[in-house]
């Protein structure tokens, strides 16, 4: 089957889930059996989870959904999302028909290089340490790599190695050994994790101090993507046009997230919205992502904004840098059905277009979210989905659901008392027509 080359999927969230189905298998070429793991409450067979984790009972179920319109790099994506907050999948497709023009999100990204930490609690002073580290260069290489021969088959393997001095709350001095290490398509956990442990071996037999821990750092600093995107601005709204106020009182809406850590970590949190639920989707390990995010944004010493807005040359211009250590291959990603029908619809090569495609998720969602508080606010597009729990709650079956939500909004209630009272005059008027 041929892939649909457009995400632009119109009307997509007007369809039965069965026809979304059919409409996101036909845009990723392939037949709708193919995404039957997305559809089915068995998408993780017992079998399968009782080996992924311990004392295992069953599979915990969240919603699946899909976003539209995404364009990174002149190539379209219709982005699996795993969230239970309403409006985020939404928002999601809204802000990426804005940004769309084009090439749409222009995306780069780093080399895949992890950090792996060598701790020295008592270190030889400097620059004994420094020296041995730069003498053995060629040794350790060589060692390393050697154990991991299908990640140097990849093109990965052991790339250098850098001392850090610190001193302690104690006043004590420590170092640390930074091994940088190319891990291509995988997260790298597990490379990384056994390389520090082979490393801290031979700095031990060279330097003849202890060694302390042994294992990767989570803030992946050489492992970043860039991600930029563009709204024009004009007179009169249009699918890819704001007009210029709203640019305005969103540029007005980023500095303050950029000037207050109190605003940015919201702001961070709604990009994250985005990440996380793509990262849920492809099985990826999202505290992971999570804690690099945020220490990221506070690498400078005082936490600020990840994703930074500006009116120039005629257009909104949104910039964000992360650090994101994704994989396309190991952990859950060849094991997973699910996870494995979403990899069929991203169709991504390599775990470098996934970190792009994610941060220009994140991009997106900072847009619709900061445009949505810079206008009308969030809560008038919150109320409609929350009325639809409230009358799920009280009893509504999914035939009444809209009539209950209309009357709901209707009489600007969302509250259990209204929802009865709907659904209880709709099952009258309807019981007596
Ligand atoms: C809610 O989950 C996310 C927002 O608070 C993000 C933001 O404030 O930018 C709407």
């Amino acid at each position: 089957m041929t892939r649909h080359r457009s995400s632009r999927l119109p009307s997509f969230f007007k369809l039965s889930a069965d026809e979304r189905l059919a409409a996101v298998a036909a845009f990723a070429g392939v037949d709708p059996s193919e995404l039957a793991p997305l559809a089915s409450p068995d998408g993780l067979p017992q079998e399968i989870a009782s080996n992924m984790s311990e004392n295992v009972v069953g599979r915990f179920a969240l919603p699946i959904g899909f976003a539209t319109n995404l364009r990174v790099n002149a190539r379209d994506y219709v982005v699996p999302m795993v969230i239970e907050e309403p409006s985020v999948v939404a928002a999601q497709s809204f802000a990426a028909r804005l940004l769309r023009a084009g090439d749409g999100i222009i995306a780069t990204s780093t080399e895949p290089i992890m950090i792996g930490q060598v701790h020295f609690p008592e270190p030889p002073p400097e620059p004994v340490l420094e020296t041995l580290v730069a003498t053995h260069h060629a040794e350790l290489k060589e060692a390393l790599d050697a154990n991991h021969p299908r990640l140097i088959a990849a093109g990965g393997g052991f790339r250098e190695a850098r001392v850090r001095r610190l001193v302690d709350a104690h006043g004590k001095p420590l170092a640390v050994v930074h091994l940088h290490i190319d891990v291509r398509d995988a997260m790298g956990a597990n490379a990384v994790n056994s390389m520090a442990e082979e490393a801290g071996a031979l700095f031990e037999s060279w330097t003849g101090a202890r060694v302390g821990l042994r294992i990767l750092s989570n803030l992946p600093m050489h492992r970043r993507v860039h991600v930029e995107g563009r709204v024009a601005l004009g007179d009169a709204a249009a699918p890819h046009v704001m007009v210029h106020d709203e640019a305005a009182r969103i540029e007005e809406a980023s500095r303050f997230a950029e000037a207050d850590p109190y605003r940015a970590v919201t702001a961070n949190k709604g990009i994250m919205n985005g990440i996380d639920a793509v990262l849920l989707a492809t099985g990826q390990d999202f505290r992971a992502v999570e804690a690099a995010a945020h220490a990221f944004a506070a690498y400078d010493g005082r936490y600020s904004a990840l994703a930074r807005w500006h009116v120039e040359d005629g257009h909104l211009v949104g910039r964000m840098d992360i650090p994101l250590a994704l994989g396309t291959v190991g952990g859950i990603t060849s094991v997973h059905p699910a996870v494995k029908a979403c990899f069929k619809v991203l169709h991504v090569a390599e775990a470098r277009q996934l970190a792009e495609v994610v941060a220009a998720v994140g991009l997106a969602q900072n847009l619709a979210a900061t445009r949505a508080l810079a206008s009308e606010g969030i809560q008038r597009g919150h109320m409609r989905l929350h009325a639809r729990n409230v009358a799920m709650e009280c009893g509504a079956r999914p035939e009444e659901v809209s009539y209950v939500v209309a009357a709901m909004l209707a009489a600007d209630r969302t509250d259990a008392a209204a929802a009865v009272e709907a659904l209880q005059h709709h099952r009258a008027t309807h019981a007596s027509s």
